[in-house]
Order: structure tokens, then sequence, then C-alpha cells
């Protein structure tokens, strides 16, 4: 929004039930904690005893001019197989739940979301005990899942972040392997509903030891840059996991993922460079 970017996550400090964390950046460089925006026990009495919180997303709704957070709401032994939405005026919050449950009646997991340019917004998760991926579009509101998509059909994906680039979707997945890394893949479409490509690999054999989070882009005076932000979970535990962010790169048209131990951004121009 405007110059700053935000993130939000999973704090992890209590292994098994986190948090929501918001963070504010202006160059991805230096992060501002912005606050704590879902709590244990105090946003929702089930919180921390019967249901915890993963793959947080935040949308804003420019039509409602509210903020939006949908996740993947579940049980310790990952039974309950739900989604839960939150919202709040603010981007900071005070958040309160809007409604929890099945998406569709479906049993879904793993999560993301994706807004396209039109604003139409899409909640994207592991369906059906980790074997297709339900493509939900959400209603104006980004309160309900009003119509449902099985992509990636019996394939076992999840992680699944899209970008929609040019007249083509992008969409980066991982396997279930839980919290160990795996060889991510690419799949691209001209309709985000039909028509994905089959599924081609990116990146390295553990996707640089990440799995997909979000695509993002930043717009410069100079240039369009597409960054991949993947989560390294477990280094070397749960509560110390990372972050890592990669410029997408292009090689005859195609979508490619190099690795760069240390990269620069220059966000108003939109141009970047490996760093010596
Ligand atoms: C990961 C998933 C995490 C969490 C974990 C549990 O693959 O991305 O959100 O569900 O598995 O093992």
């Amino acid at each position: 929004m405007g110059n700053k970017w935000y993130l939000i996550g999973e704090d992890r400090a209590r292994s098994w039930n986190p948090d929501v964390n918001l963070y504010s950046t202006e160059d991805f460089v230096h992060w501002h904690f912005e606050g704590k925006i879902i709590k244990n026990h105090e946003t929702h009495p089930e919180l921390g005893k019967s249901r915890m919180i993963e793959r947080p997303k935040l949308m804003y709704n420019a039509k409602t001019k509210k903020f939006v957070v949908w996740c993947h709401w579940e049980a310790r032994d990952y039974s309950a197989s739900e989604a839960g939405v939150f919202e709040s005026d603010n981007v900071a919050g005070p958040y309160t739940c809007v409604w929890t449950g099945r998406p569709l009646g479906t049993k879904s997991r793993d999560c993301n979301i994706f807004v396209d340019n039109d604003g139409e917004a899409y909640f994207i998760s592991t369906t059906d005990e980790n074997t297709n991926l339900g493509l939900f579009q959400l209603s104006p509101d980004y309160h309900n899942a009003v119509e449902k998509t099985v992509l990636c059909k019996g394939q076992r994906r999840e992680a699944p972040a899209i970008a929609h680039i040019g007249d083509t979707y992008y969409m980066i997945s991982s396997a279930c392997t839980g919290w160990d890394p795996n060889q991510a893949k690419l799949a691209t479409s001209k309709n985000i509903k039909e028509g994905w490509s089959p599924l081609e690999n990116i990146g390295d054999r553990i996707a640089y030891d990440t799995q997909a989070s979000s695509i993002l882009k930043v717009e410069g005076t100079e240039g369009t840059i597409y960054v991949y932000v993947g989560d390294r979970w477990m280094d070397p535990n749960l509560p110390q996991s990372k972050i890592i962010m990669l410029p997408i790169e292009w090689e005859d048209g195609k979508m490619v993922l190099n690795y760069y131990d240390s990269w620069q951004i220059d966000m108003k121009r939109g141009v970047w460079r490996v760093k010596k």
C-alpha cells in the first residue's frame, strides 16, 4: 500500500500454536514489527485450544476497504481440514473472525490466496486429504468461497503461489513432504480455471530449501521485478524458520528461479543486481 509492503506470518515461538504477526517494509531489507494481529485464546476462543493457524495470508479488499485474512484452520492432528477467515478495518487490526470451516464442504489444508488484477480473489488449498488443489473463487467481500474448481487433480500438490504476468497465470507449488523441502514445480495457463500445463521443475531439487509462499510484483520507473518468496521451515527448528526471497528470471520467455546468496533490489527503479 503506497510504498509500504506488509507481511504476515506464523509466530512459532510456541511451536505448535502460532500467533499471527504483522511486519512492514519499504525495501525488503529493513523490517518493522507492527504487532500481533491474531492471538491465541483472544481472537477466537478455540485458537490455542482445539485449533491452530497455519499459512495466514492477507488481502486488501478495495471495494469494502477492509483487510481480510484467510488461513489454514487446523486441529493438532490435521483432521479438521478447515479454513479460517478474519477481517479488520485496519491492517494492524484488531481482526475479528468472520467464518471457519470447510470451504464449500471441502476438506482443505495447506493454502494460499490470489488476488487477480481485476480484484477477483481466490483461496487455493490442498483438498481431499492432500490429493487435489481446490481453487475457490471468493464473494465480492472476500468472506466466502462461492465457486470451486479442481486443479492438479490427483497430483498431491501444496503451497501454491500464483501470479498473473502478462496474459499468463503462473503457479509454483510443492509436493506434500511436511516440513522437508522438495522439488518445486511450475504450471502455466491463460485461464486460471482451466488449461493448466503439465508440471515442470523450477529451481533446484529442494527449491533452494524453501516452499513457495508468494510471488510479488515490484513495479519501478525502469522495470518490473517479480520476487519469489519461500518459507524455509525448520532452520534449524520451527520457531527459527526463515523467509527467503529470490528474483524471478526469464530465459527464452520461460520463468526460472536461480539462487543468489545476496542480491540487491532498487524498489524505485524496479531493477535488481547480484550483490558481490
Ligand atoms: C507443510 C505446510 C505447513 C505445515 C506442514 C506440516 O508442508 O506447508 O503449512 O502444514 O507441512 O507438516
